[in-house]
């Protein structure tokens, strides 16, 4: 058994190691690394919270982790990499029910965990706790199985809104707060239940209501959620590593959250109210798909437009994910940079399905970090590109985010595209992408369409450069 001081040491560095991995997370280049202090840190965090003296029943927690870990093991080899964000809520699903059943026990027994008063009560402190942690746990656990829902396609992605929204959500509010002030001061079941479902239906309302656009706000946002909930349960079981790891995921996730809300021009007050995106319209009112008249080509057409240019920029998005093409499209820039052209790809913070999608991806195939630039960045940069080739990136580029105020994604910072000399997008048809809209770039007298797989198509362009 360890002793406290040694405990506290421990602790002490693995929480560096937390804080180091988030560094190293926050650049691809130093993204593995970072992984690396992470999983040290939650070693070293896990082995000597086994070896704490408040440990009694060993047989119990291995046959837990082994169970979970077989699950984890198993998930995660068959999972696509394109089902990522709906793993991701999944798991914070979890983090939000643990925190409420370790809630439900501690308040069940509370000498368990070693919080009882002298009576076998739960000191006022503690009670706050749980109820910090119950609510946010709660509303996480539900909040979480709307958005795994919504992003597997299981529920509509479009916003489910009915009249009064904001008014029934405060009022189950000011009910939920209610029932917890009460639970604090008679550490009675009854309002903890009270409360408890009545944060699991909040975390329902909150979520319903959230466009398919702006999902990506959400899940970051759950993150940050989940990171609070497992804090609170830190202070229930009065264990600093939990507080501590907790608390990073709880700011990290906020301030991802921020960094989302400011890439789609979305306020984070109207995120952490909920229902924002409801009044949007779905449709875009375009003509409808397939209406209008486009410009296709062939990969040698592409081929061709490409090898005469002097500068390119590519924009990967969620349809280099679903073709994983990121192999191909990376010989084929190659191919190009030989020939003499200035390539480089442009990143926009919401393409793909989770943020740094993109990234984790052309990481993947070795494009080199400095070719690969923010939106910020390129953007000023299209209107001197003799091409933008668009690979599988639909909303990312649509004009609607400036144009038509009266489009879901109407605000959201785009990667200009249209600004140079000429467009090809490469995707399999006219089809929408994840916020269910047509998009007028596709229609532009300069654009061209290489109706094709991404792989494909970037293939059958590498073939015709050489
Ligand atoms: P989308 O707008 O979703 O468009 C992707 C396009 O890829 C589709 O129009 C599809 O057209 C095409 N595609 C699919 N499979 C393909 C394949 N095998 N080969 C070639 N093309 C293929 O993607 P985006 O531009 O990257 O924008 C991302 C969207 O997802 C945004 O609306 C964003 O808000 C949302 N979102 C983002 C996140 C994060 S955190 N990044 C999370 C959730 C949601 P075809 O079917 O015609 O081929």
């Amino acid at each position: 058994m360890l002793s406290a001081n040694m405990v506290a040491l421990a602790y002490l560095v693995a929480a560096v190691l937390f804080i180091l991995a988030l560094k190293g997370l926050s650049s691809p280049e130093s993204a593995r690394r970072g992984n690396l202090y992470g999983i040290l840190g939650m070693t070293l965090a896990v082995v000597v919270t086994l070896l704490m003296s408040g440990v009694v029943n060993y047989a119990w927690i291995f046959a837990a982790v082994f169970v979970g870990g077989a699950f984890g093991v198993v998930v995660a080899r068959k999972i696509p990499m394109t089902d990522m964000p709906q793993l991701v809520a999944a798991m914070h699903s979890l983090v939000g029910l643990a925190a409420v059943l370790i809630a439900v026990s501690a308040l069940y027994n509370p000498a368990a965990y070693g919080i009882a008063t002298v009576g076998g009560g739960l000191s006022i402190a503690s009670r706050i706790e749980l109820f910090l942690g119950t609510f946010i746990g709660a509303i996480t656990f539900t909040a979480s199985i709307v958005a795994f829902a919504k992003l597997q396609g299981l529920m509509s992605g479009s916003p489910l809104v009915f009249k009064g929204q904001h008014a029934v959500n405060l009022l189950l509010g000011l009910i939920m707060l209610a029932a917890g002030i009460a639970f604090c001061f008679t550490q009675d079941w009854t309002p903890f239940l009270i409360m408890t479902g009545v944060a699991l239906v909040l975390g329902v309302l909150l979520i319903a209501p959230i466009g398919g656009a702006d999902m990506p706000v959400i899940v970051s946002m759950l993150n940050s959620y989940s990171g609070w909930a497992a804090a609170g349960i830190g202070f229930t079981l009065n264990n600093n590593m939990l507080i501590i790891a907790g608390a990073l995921v709880g700011s990290s996730g906020a301030i991802l959250s921020y960094i989302m809300c400011k890439a789609m021009n979305r306020s984070l007050f109207n995120v952490l109210l909920g229902g924002f995106g409801g009044e949007a319209v779905a449709g875009g009112g375009a003509a409808a798909v397939g209406e209008r008249p486009v410009h296709s080509g062939s990969a040698e057409d592409a081929g061709f437009l490409l090898s005469n240019a002097r500068s390119v920029i590519i924009v990967p998005g969620y349809g280099l994910a679903v073709a994983r093409a990121q192999h191909a499209l990376k010989e084929m820039a190659d191919a190009l940079n030989g020939a003499g052209v200035d390539v480089r790809f442009a990143i926009h913070p919401v393409a793909g399905r989770m943020p740094g999608h993109m990234n984790v991806l052309l990481a993947e195939a070795d494009v080199p970090y400095d070719i690969v630039l923010e939106m910020d960045e390129i953007n000023p940069e299209f209107s001197d590109a003799d091409v933008a080739l668009i690979i599988g990136a639909n909303d990312v580029v649509n004009p609607a985010a400036k144009n038509d105020s009266g489009s879901p994604i109407y605000g959201m910072p785009i990667l200009e595209v249209n600004k140079a000399a000429h467009v090809i997008v490469v995707k399999r048809s006219l089809s929408p992408g994840y916020a269910g809209i047509d998009n007028d770039l596709f229609y532009m007298d300069k654009t061209m369409m290489l109706f094709s797989d991404a792989k494909k198509a970037c293939e059958s362009i590498l073939k015709a450069l050489s």
